[in-house]
């Protein structure tokens, strides 16, 4: 079998890449290892930077989005048990914070992928890559009845997450890797309830943060910090809604409403970044390369990012015959990861409440959220972060 491009992994970032590809007149065919059902009911973050949206829109994936999707023109910083909002849409002039699923985005890509009759192979394994120091790299891999096929490309977009099987083919010579790990984890629950709030709101208590979110006007997605090694199993429904009470309580009354909670989990986190992230004909995209812990909703859209300046790199590849923007991935790409990394460490640190810390750097965390929600500077330095910095190809 023969493409221009071989993509491992159907998340995010595999299916927006072939989608930008397949705009551009550059065939790939994405190689998944699991089925088409998992990935589209895996729950994950929801919260869209404006130019993830732009690119939805001009990729024609967009329409449901636009629907269903909600537009929030800011969100709440909570401490002190008051509530201070950041007004995004006028500091930002005019942008919205879209929260529409992850699961959602991908359903709309694998609708078009499907549409288009673009070659995904779900549910293979034993994916390995062979000859990315050459011209003419290839997977090898297992369909989803076990036989064996070679997938000959011109590239590899490794797309495969954290733990997939590309960046162990970057020599570890070649390979610097940074990593933070944090001591929380978040518990995240999905509830059958309307709305208790407009917008999401970040919450900073004493017992720790907690988040609310929401996924439809009858489906809402709460998160409370946890001990990340602390079992699903110690958390009964009726703890979960004491502890959301009590991190989201305010003094003016605010009230939670509770509802069935259908969906449960605890996730870890940490800050990753793998540099370079291009070896030969590999390239690495989203979490493959970078991890980010979610407090800044960046995972998806730096997937996003990364993918926009490869699907430039290879347009100009097969228009002119030159490698040298492919060649400047990596470099363009770690600018906009490297500045995610510093803004989601930054929103992590300042809401998570850290036992290893001192009461100094406590009153250090309570002075950044008065500054930041007090200050126009702070308040817009924050805005943009969260709405998105401006993409770069440079
Ligand atoms: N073979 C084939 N596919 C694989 C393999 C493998 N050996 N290992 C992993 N994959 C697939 C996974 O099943 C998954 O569907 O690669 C895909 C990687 O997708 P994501 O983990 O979603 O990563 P990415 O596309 O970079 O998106 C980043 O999505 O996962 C969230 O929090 C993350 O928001 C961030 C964003
Ligand atoms: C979510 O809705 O899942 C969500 C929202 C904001 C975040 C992280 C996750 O920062």
């Amino acid at each position: 079998m023969r493409t221009q491009v071989g993509i491992i992994g159907a998340g995010p970032a595999g299916l927006l890449l072939s989608q930008l590809l397949h705009a551009q007149g550059i065939e790939s065919v994405i190689l998944e290892n699991r089925s088409r059902e998992d990935i589209e009911g895996t729950i994950r973050a929801g919260v869209l930077e404006q130019g993830t949206v732009d690119l939805m829109n001009q990729l024609g994936v967009g329409t449901r989005m636009m629907k269903e999707g909600h537009f929030h023109e800011g969100f709440e910083l909570r401490f002190n048990k008051k509530g201070h909002r950041i007004n995004v849409h006028e500091l930002t002039e005019g942008k919205y914070v879209t929260v529409y699923a992850q699961h959602e985005v991908l359903k709309d890509l694998l609708d078009a992928r499907t549409q288009a009759e673009g070659r995904i192979f779900f549910q293979v394994s034993d994916v390995k890559l062979q000859g990315i120091g050459t011209y003419q790299p290839k997977i090898l891999f297992r369909d989803n009845q076990g036989e064996p096929h070679e997938l000959n490309c011109d590239f590899i977009a490794g797309c495969d997450g954290f733990h997939g099987p590309s960046r162990p083919n970057i020599p570890q010579a070649e390979r610097n890797e940074y990593q933070k790990v944090y001591p929380f984890g978040w518990l995240g629950i999905l509830v059958e309830a309307p709305a208790s709030a407009p917008e999401l709101i970040y919450a900073n208590h004493e017992r720790g943060f907690a988040l609310l979110s929401t996924r439809s006007p009858d489906v809402q997605r709460l998160y409370l910090q946890v001990d990340p090694k602390d079992a699903i199993a110690n958390w009964s429904d009726d703890r979960i809604w004491s502890e959301l009470h009590t991190r989201l309580e305010t003094t003016d009354g605010f009230q939670l409403i509770e509802g069935p909670i259908f969906q449960k989990g605890v996730v870890s986190m940490r800050s990753f970044v793998c540099d370079p992230m291009q070896y030969g004909r590999l390239f690495l995209a989203g979490d493959a390369a970078h991890i980010v812990p979610p407090t800044g909703a960046k995972g998806l859209n730096l997937a996003a990012a990364d993918v926009q300046v490869l699907a430039r790199g290879m347009e100009t590849y097969y228009r002119t015959g030159k490698s040298d923007y492919l060649d400047r991935y990596s470099e363009i790409c770690l600018r906009r990861v490297w500045k995610a990394e510093r803004f989601s460490w930054f929103m992590t640190t300042m809401l998570h409440r850290n036992h290893e810390h001192s009461s100094f750097e406590h009153r250090i965390q309570m002075a950044e959220l008065d500054y930041l929600t007090s200050s126009r500077a702070a308040s817009l330095s924050l805005a943009e972060n969260y709405i998105g910095l401006p993409m770069a190809f440079e």
